[in-house]
C-alpha cells in the first residue's frame, strides 16, 4: 500500500483526501516509481470538478496527477535503457501518490542539474507547448502571439518559441511582465484595447496565435493572425468551431512527449530553459494547490512535494 491523494466523488477541493491504495508490481514495459514530486494542472481540477466527464471519464476513486519525477524502483519485463535507481520524469497517471506504475518507454532520464520539482513541472505543459508550436509550423523570424504566456503552458511555449527565432509577444497581468520579459518575450496587458496594443508593436498583425488563456480571445486572434489558419487553442475547446480555430487536446495520435522533453533537456543542457515553480505544496496540501490552480493567476507552475 502507499500513501495518495483522492476524491471519491466529484466536487470542489475539499474532495481531495488522503488515502491508501494498492500499487502493482510494475507489467511489461513499465517501472514503479517512488514519487518526489508531482506537477499540478488546470486539468486535474477541472476532473475533479466533473466538468470533464464526458471527454475524460475517470473511476472512482481517482488519484489525479499526469506527471511526476521520481526514482525507478522495480523495473517490468522487457524493459530496457531504465534500472533501478535512475531518476527520471514524464507523463503519468495518478501523480498524486507516493508510488505509481507508468510506462517506461514515456519516461525520460532527469539530470542531476534539474531539480525533483522543476521536472515534475516539465511533461505536460512541455509537450503541450510543442504541439501547439508543430501545429503552428512557427518558424524563424515569426511573430507568435500567446495568451496566458506566463502560466505553466505559456512559459515554455515562449522559450520553445525564442529558441525557434521568432519574436514572441506574450499576454499577462502586469505582475507577470518581468517574467516575460526574462523568458524572452514582450509583454501586453490582456482584456480591452488588447488587438491596438499588439498592433503597436508590430506591423499590424501577428503570423501565428496561440491560446493558452482559454479566455475567450479567439475573436480576436483570427483578426490579429489574418485568419483562424494559424491560431491554435488549447483551451477553449467550446470556442473554436465558431471560429473556425484549430483545437489541440492532445488526444491519440498527438502526443510530442518524446519531441517536447528531448527539446526542453537540449535547451536546459545549453543553460537557456527557464523553469519557474510559482509554489510547492506538500502531497498532503494538495487540496490548498487545487484552489491556487483554480485562481489561475500563476507565473509558472505549481508542484507537490513528496517527501
Ligand atoms: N489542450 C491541451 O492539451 C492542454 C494541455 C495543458 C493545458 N491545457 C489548458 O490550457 C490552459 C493553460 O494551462 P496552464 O497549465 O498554462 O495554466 P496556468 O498555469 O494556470 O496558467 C494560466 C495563465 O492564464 C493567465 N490568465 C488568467 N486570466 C487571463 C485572462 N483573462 N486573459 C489571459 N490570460 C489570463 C494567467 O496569467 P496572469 O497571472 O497574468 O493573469 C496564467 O498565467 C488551461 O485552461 C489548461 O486546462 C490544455
Amino acid at each position: 500500500m502507499t500513501k495518495a491523494i483522492a476524491f471519491t466523488a466529484f466536487g470542489d477541493a475539499d474532495v481531495l483526501r488522503p488515502t491508501d491504495i494498492e500499487v502493482p508490481a510494475p507489467g511489461p514495459g513499465q517501472v514503479r516509481l517512488a514519487v518526489r514530486a508531482a506537477g499540478v494542472n488546470p486539468l486535474d481540477f477541472k476532473i475533479r470538478s466533473g466538468w470533464m466527464t464526458e471527454v475524460f471519464p475517470v473511476r472512482l476513486p481517482h488519484v489525479p496527477g499526469l506527471e511526476a519525477s521520481g526514482t525507478v524502483e522495480a523495473v517490468g519485463e522487457g524493459v530496457t535503457g531504465l534500472a533501478v535507481g535512475d531518476e527520471v520524469f514524464g507523463p503519468v497517471n495518478g501523480a498524486y501518490a507516493e508510488q505509481l506504475v507508468a510506462g517506461a518507454d514515456r519516461l525520460a532520464v532527469k539530470p542531476a542539474s534539474l531539480s525533483w520539482e522543476e521536472a515534475a513541472a516539465l511533461p505536460v505543459a512541455g509537450e503541450t507547448a510543442w504541439r501547439a508550436l508543430e501545429l503552428l509550423n512557427l518558424t524563424a523570424g515569426e511573430t507568435l502571439l500567446i495568451h496566458g504566456a506566463a502560466g505553466g503552458v505559456g512559459t515554455l511555449a515562449v522559450q520553445f518559441a525564442v529558441a525557434r527565432g521568432a519574436r514572441v509577444i506574450g499576454t499577462a497581468s502586469e505582475a507577470g511582465h518581468e517574467y516575460l520579459r526574462s523568458l524572452g518575450a514582450i509583454p501586453v496587458t490582456y482584456g480591452e484595447g488588447l488587438a491596438e496594443r499588439v498592433r503597436a508593436l508590430t506591423d499590424g498583425r501577428v503570423d501565428a496565435v496561440l491560446d493558452a488563456s482559454g479566455r475567450d480571445v479567439l475573436g480576436v486572434s483570427v483578426e490579429l493572425a489574418g485568419g483562424p489558419e494559424r491560431v491554435v487553442t488549447i483551451a477553449d475547446a467550446p470556442g473554436a468551431p465558431a471560429h473556425q480555430v484549430r483545437f489541440s487536446g492532445g488526444g491519440p495520435g498527438e502526443d510530442r512527449t518524446a519531441d517536447a522533453l528531448a527539446n526542453a533537456l537540449a535547451l536546459h543542457a545549453a543553460g537557456s530553459l527557464r523553469l519557474r515553480i510559482h509554489r510547492t505544496y506538500p502531497l498532503g496540501d494538495a487540496a490548498e494547490a487545487h484552489r491556487a490552480s483554480e485562481h489561475g493567476h500563476l507565473t509558472g507552475k505549481i508542484v507537490l512535494t513528496v517527501a
